[in-house]
């Protein structure tokens, strides 16, 4: 076996010695006797050599890998810049880890495929699943019975019910929207007329931040004068703030739940001549989008929220290197607005 001797680290030699052994073994079930003894040898040797090599074999250990792990990624769509960017995060730091080969589905908003496309990814017998769930009633089943099938899933933004799941990781919405809250009672000086338009209410950001808003803007007199459903969606978002905008002739601000959003009611109101009349606050604070727009004048403000794409990568490969992960990892947010805009937004406790 001319790999086993090869001058590579040990993790290297003790797969070849494990897959010997696995042979082996198979080969045990029909001489016994005959094969008994060598095969306690190589087990001593397999032991020894694997727990080297699951303990010390890190990212920098892995220029060649021991055994290649297959990840199904479920991204709920790819129409919008914020998930565009979370599998580029998770295609970047899976960079780091030659062992892990990333598969990526694109739901395209569609509960009904990403349901297909988990179900699909556990008959290929993935190795791990990562998903960003479009909803989470309709997404919790077929991800339980991943778990079921021993698959460890990693679910990444949005929530499913329940803690059917090896590991969720996200920034904390309600923080988030209570933070734009306080933000928007500040800058309006307690009081004034607010559009919302709220993301998603079957998937858990979009709830959890209309929750949180709710909190920031109490004992204050910002009222909520017009709140629709967007989805998500900048379009959506746009006729939403269209009917709200031929409907009220005094609106203060606009809080959407995404920056798409934002930007959406920002055109319906350039368009009908009143975006000087008041103000735009988003969320997602990506570089090329929503800080962009703090940047033009077009967005007020916005709040960072992170992807969590290479924290998702790291996790990964330390479950399938049988390492210990949080239940929960919960990822920081920044606030970028006119003031802050210049020297990188500032965080928020
Ligand atoms: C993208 C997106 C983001 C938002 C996130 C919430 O699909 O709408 O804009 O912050 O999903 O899950």
């Amino acid at each position: 076996m001319p790999e086993a001797c090869a001058p590579f680290n040990n993790g290297w030699r003790c797969r070849l010695r494990c897959d010997n052994y696995l042979a082996l073994t198979q080969r045990m079930r029909t001489f016994p006797q005959v094969f008994i003894s060598s095969a306690l040898t190589l087990t001593m040797l397999c032991s020894a050599g694997c727990k080297k090599s699951s303990s010390g074999g890190g990212p920098e250990n892995s220029a060649v890998p021991a055994r290649q792990f297959l990840v199904g990624m479920s991204q709920c769509n790819l129409g919008e810049p914020w998930r565009v960017q979370m599998n580029a995060d998770i295609q970047a730091a899976a960079a780091k880890y030659p062992e892990l080969k990333i598969i990526f589905k694109d739901a395209q908003n569609d509960t009904l495929k990403q349901r297909a496309q988990v179900e699909e990814f556990v008959s290929q017998k993935v190795d791990l699943l990562l998903i960003s769930p479009k909803e989470a009633q309709p997404l919790t089943e077929p991800v339980a019975k991943a778990m079921d099938a021993g698959i460890p899933v990693i679910v990444l933004d949005r929530r499913l019910l329940g803690d059917k799941y090896t590991c969720f990781i996200g920034a904390d919405n309600k923080k988030i929207g209570k933070a734009a809250g306080q933000w928007v009672v500040k800058t309006l000086g307690g009081k004034g007329n607010v559009v919302e338009l709220m993301g998603l209410q079957t998937s858990t950001p979009g709830q959890d931040r209309h929750t949180g808003f709710l909190e920031g803007i109490a004992d204050s007199n910002t009222k909520i004068i017009f709140s629709a459903d967007m989805k998500w969606l900048e379009p959506e978002a746009r006729m939403e703030m269209e009917s709200a905008l031929s409907r009220f002739d005094r609106i203060d601000l606009v809080f959407s739940h995404n920056d798409p959003g934002a930007h959406g009611a920002y055109l319906a109101a350039r368009a009908a001549g009143r975006e000087k009349e008041m103000k735009f606050v988003g969320i997602d604070g990506l570089p090329q989008e929503g800080v962009a727009y703090v940047q033009q004048g077009i967005l007020d403000a916005t709040f960072v929220y992170p992807t969590g794409g290479a924290e998702a990568v790291e996790s990964a490969w330390k479950i399938l290197h049988g390492e210990a992960v949080p239940k929960e990892l919960v990822l920081g947010t920044r606030l970028f607005d006119k003031s802050t805009v210049g020297q990188g937004g500032i965080e928020i406790k």
